[in-house]
């Protein structure tokens, strides 16, 4: 079993990494393969609205095949080969980053477009980091990508989010770090009851 972690802040490094690898942690202590993609930083553009995915259907985006450095192709990829997907942000203006928004946006299309619905029942989590203000909003917009493409998402004790600014912050966040902890063993727990 597999689950890639998509990370959308720019700091490969920064706590929305540390809230990703908090949760993957649980994940490996049951032999669940992860693996971390950086996608803030990269280049992943917006949904340009060809629609050629939907003529294709090939489970993949055509809008940009003359871009080698887009990696929404590769993303595709990882989601794929993967039992479970998480896709963590950290909040920008009470939002996804725009590299996140560019993901769910085109990923969720060229999926969608497909007969087979390759998406379908993988157990999928979405994790917020926030210094304030704007967790249950960036939650809310990963979670409709999720519930569109007909996943299954586990919750934790509270909502999957943990509070800091600077790297290394949300470390102090007790609350935020048990519940990401928690999130990993029950998304554990579901991959192993479906996937095991
Ligand atoms: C452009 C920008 C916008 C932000 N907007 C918000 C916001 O709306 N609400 C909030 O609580 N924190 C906001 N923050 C703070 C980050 O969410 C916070 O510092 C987070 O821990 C950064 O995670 P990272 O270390 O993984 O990049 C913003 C930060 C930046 C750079």
């Amino acid at each position: 079993m597999k689950v890639t972690a998509f990370n959308g802040s720019p700091h490969a490094k920064g706590n929305t990494s540390i809230a990703i690898s908090l949760v993957l942690e649980e994940l490996e202590k049951e032999s669940i393969n992860t693996e971390i993609v950086q996608v803030g930083g990269q280049i992943i553009s917006p949904c340009k609205v060809c629609l050629k995915c939907r003529k294709i259907k090939d489970g993949y985006c055509h809008g940009y095949e003359n871009d080698s450095e887009d990696i929404l192709n590769y993303c595709l990829d990882k989601m794929y080969e993967s039992d479970g997907i998480i896709i963590a942000s950290p909040v920008y203006f009470g939002s996804v980053t725009p590299e996140i928004k560019a993901l769910i946006d085109r990923a969720g299309y060229a999926a969608r477009a497909m007969d087979s619905k390759p998406l379908k029942r993988k157990v999928c989590s979405g994790i917020a980091v926030v210094r304030r203000q704007g967790a249950l909003t960036t939650l809310e917009q990963i979670n409709n990508f999720f519930a569109l493409n007909e996943v299954i998402v586990p919750y934790s004790t509270y909502w999957n989010m943990a509070i800091g600014r600077e790297p290394g912050e949300i470390l102090n966040d007790k609350e935020g770090v048990s519940t990401l902890k928690n999130l990993g063993t029950n998304m554990a727990w579901l991959l192993g009851k479906l996937y095991g």
